[in-house]
């Protein structure tokens, strides 16, 4: 087997550990026997140099900028597959085939109902409350109506859960869209697909048979995917987290919710549009490129940089693409898109932005898009969510399948106050 030795130059003893190999990727030191052997622990804030799991669904080469679920490259998918055929793909290692993703088609739009009871929750929220507040207890929430989910006890449970899960969550996020605007909730169509169900729910009125057009559904189908999984991101790792405690998917996808929500993460959408707005023009482009590289000031250029893309986020590229061919077709915002480009361009010759390998990432163009599929900013981190909620599911899943799987406990480096008396 493989290993590395560690030697402690304060006394000159080695210790080995062994280095497991993926099938792609790097290598990862396998340090759990560490403490037993050191008494020691290691330190990595932010998990930098940590690997917290082994897992088939995701492959992230940042270096390169390649992104794969199950093994197959998303401008692949995104470009030939829909998101129902990915979410398939994400959660049972393989592709539907033609009857299977009718079948699977069928059972979500039936599923996507929520109980009634559900909708009182809606009531109590404020008027012009954030969406993500709602969505978040909204998921919730659904473990309360959907009790036996709590203790799954068979495979049929855990099949009925994801399926459900999946299912609802649209109907859900729609229903916090309407209810943050005071306007009546719109019940799912059996006749539209999973996407096209999503736009009609937040967009008809009671009563009317509003026709989405196709081009629509194409891009938010796109984005769904591009969203599906990304490995052990801030909100997967949260998942993973709440799920280690024991705790059922509608809880750690609740708390998956919440992490997404910080600008860093998944709310990084919707500041990308709010920057753009206040930016304004682009002639103001420079001033804000100057701040973003003045240390004393923590401007951030939102939609750019990522932990492990050190080169184009493919996703960012995908999009991007998907701009270019349906700007005229979707009616893109050209002020804010020339804005977007202008800042693209004058960072990506920038010595900040290059040295520092600082590129666009999924949220810099996802906003234009969603802006023009008439999608409020405070829907852009539901939207990912959306897309996401596959992810999660699939990532809950492969933990609690896990043999390997432990409760999350890091341990910390104190330095605190020593001991001292009263
Ligand atoms: N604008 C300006 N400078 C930046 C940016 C940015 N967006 N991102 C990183 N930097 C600088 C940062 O100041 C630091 O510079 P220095 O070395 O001089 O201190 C250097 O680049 C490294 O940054 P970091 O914060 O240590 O990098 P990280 O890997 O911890 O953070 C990130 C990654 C995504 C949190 C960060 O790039 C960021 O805040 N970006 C803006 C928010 C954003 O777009 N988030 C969406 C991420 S993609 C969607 C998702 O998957 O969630």
């Amino acid at each position: 087997m493989d290993s590395v030795t560690l030697t402690d130059n304060r006394n000159g003893k080695q210790y080995t550990f062994g280095i497991l190999h993926p099938t792609m990727g790097q290598d990862v030191i396998d340090i759990r026997p560490l403490f037993k052997q050191t008494g020691m622990f290691t330190y990595d804030p932010g998990f930098t140099s940590t690997a917290s799991c082994s897992s088939e669904i995701t492959y992230i080469d940042g270096g390169k900028g390649e992104l794969r679920y199950r093994g197959y490259a998303i401008e692949d998918l995104a470009q030939n597959k829909s998101y129902l055929e990915v979410c398939y793909l994400l959660l049972n290692g393989e592709l539907p085939t033609k009857d299977e993703l009718i079948a699977y088609d069928m059972e979500l739009r039936k599923r996507s109902f929520v109980h009634e009871g559900l909708k009182n929750l809606f009531y109590a929220f404020p008027d012009k409350a954030h969406p993500m507040a709602m969505m978040s207890s909204a998921v919730s929430a659904l473990s309360a109506f959907y009790s036996e989910h709590i203790k799954m006890q068979s495979e049929e449970d855990l099949q009925v859960m994801r399926r459900r899960l999946l299912a609802k969550v649209p109907t859900l996020a729609a229903f916090a869209y309407r209810r943050s605007l005071g306007i009546p909730f719109i019940y799912p169509d059996l006749k539209r697909s999973f996407t096209e169900n999503f736009l009609y729910m937040m967009h008809a009125y009671p009563g009317q048979d509003l026709k989405i057009p196709e081009v629509q559904v194409r891009a938010l189908d796109t984005i769904f995917t591009l969203h599906a999984d990304h490995e052990q991101n801030a909100s997967t790792t949260t998942v993973r987290a709440v799920a280690s405690t024991g705790a059922h998917p509608y809880a750690a996808i609740s708390a998956g919710i919440d992490a997404l929500w910080g600008r860093a993460h998944g709310g990084a959408n919707e500041s990308v549009i709010a920057q753009l707005e206040y930016i304004g023009s682009v002639g103001r482009v420079d001033e804000f490129i100057a701040r973003t590289k003045d240390p004393d000031d923590e401007f951030r250029l939102m939609g750019f940089g990522h932990r492990v893309y050190k080169n184009f986020d493919p996703r960012a590229k995908i999009l991007k693409k998907l701009l270019d061919e349906l700007k005229d077709e979707l009616g893109i915002d050209n002020e804010l898109l020339e804005i977007a480009e202008k800042i693209e361009a004058v960072a990506l010759s920038d010595d900040y932005f290059i040295s520092r390998k600082l590129y666009p990432n999924i949220d810099f163009y996802s906003g234009l898009i969603l802006t023009a599929l008439k999608i409020p900013k405070e829907m852009f981190t539901i939207i990912f969510v959306i897309g996401r909620t596959v992810g999660w599911l699939a990532q809950w899943i492969e933990f609690n399948a896990d043999p390997e799987k432990k409760i999350a406990r890091p341990r910390q480096r104190y330095i605190g106050p020593e001991p001292r008396e009263l």
